[in-house]
């Protein structure tokens, strides 16, 4: 490294091997964190996050995750693009970035959430997987294709 070039990220752990949620829309990082299922139950990677970090490419403030020993599966990486649709992810091995790409939200939403209906057809045992469009971004809306209703709290009603 050069002595004139930027030292990046300075207020979060290097990592060796995990992987590095980046540009979180800023303070979304405690739902990324739900998603991930982090909780007293599941202490074997260490985890690192940064919120309200000032961000030169969002040109704003973003929030950042990264994580020691765990790689995302592709369900776990839909699940983050709806609660931040512009983030990065990057696995890290050995010191360096070996995988990176940006979460990508569908059209249409399949198998991810449960429907805040609870008289939705959805919800009622029968065997179809919930489906929602996306009817806004900023803020995330999603509509039910069954019974037109817009999901609330997605982060509650993710499956
Ligand atoms: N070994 C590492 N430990 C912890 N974080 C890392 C490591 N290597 C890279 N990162 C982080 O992973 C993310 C992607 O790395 P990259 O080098 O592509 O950053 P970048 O040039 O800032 O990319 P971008 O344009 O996406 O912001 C950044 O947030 C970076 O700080
Ligand atoms: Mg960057
Ligand atoms: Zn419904």
């Amino acid at each position: 490294m050069g002595a004139q070039e930027p030292i990046k990220e300075i207020r979060l752990m290097p990592i060796k091997n995990g992987t590095v949620i980046d540009h979180i829309a800023c303070g979304q990082a405690l739902n990324v964190l739900k998603i991930l299922g982090v909780n007293e139950n599941n202490i074997y990677s260490s985890i690192s996050v940064g919120m309200h970090v000032g961000s030169a490419t969002l040109g704003g403030w973003k929030d950042i995750v990264k994580i020691e020993d765990m790689e995302l599966d592709e369900v776990t990486a839909q699940k983050i693009a709806l609660v931040a649709p512009d983030a990065t992810i990057s696995i890290v091995r050995d010191l360096h970035v070996a995988e990176k790409y940006k979460v990508k939200l569908s059209d249409r939403v399949v198998g991810l959430a449960r429907c805040s209906n609870p008289n939705c057809i959805s919800n009622k045992g029968e065997p179809i997987e919930s489906e929602f469009s996306v009817v806004s971004k900023y803020p995330m809306q999603l509509k039910c294709c069954y019974c037109d209703k817009i999901l609330m709290n997605i982060t509650d009603n993710l499956l």
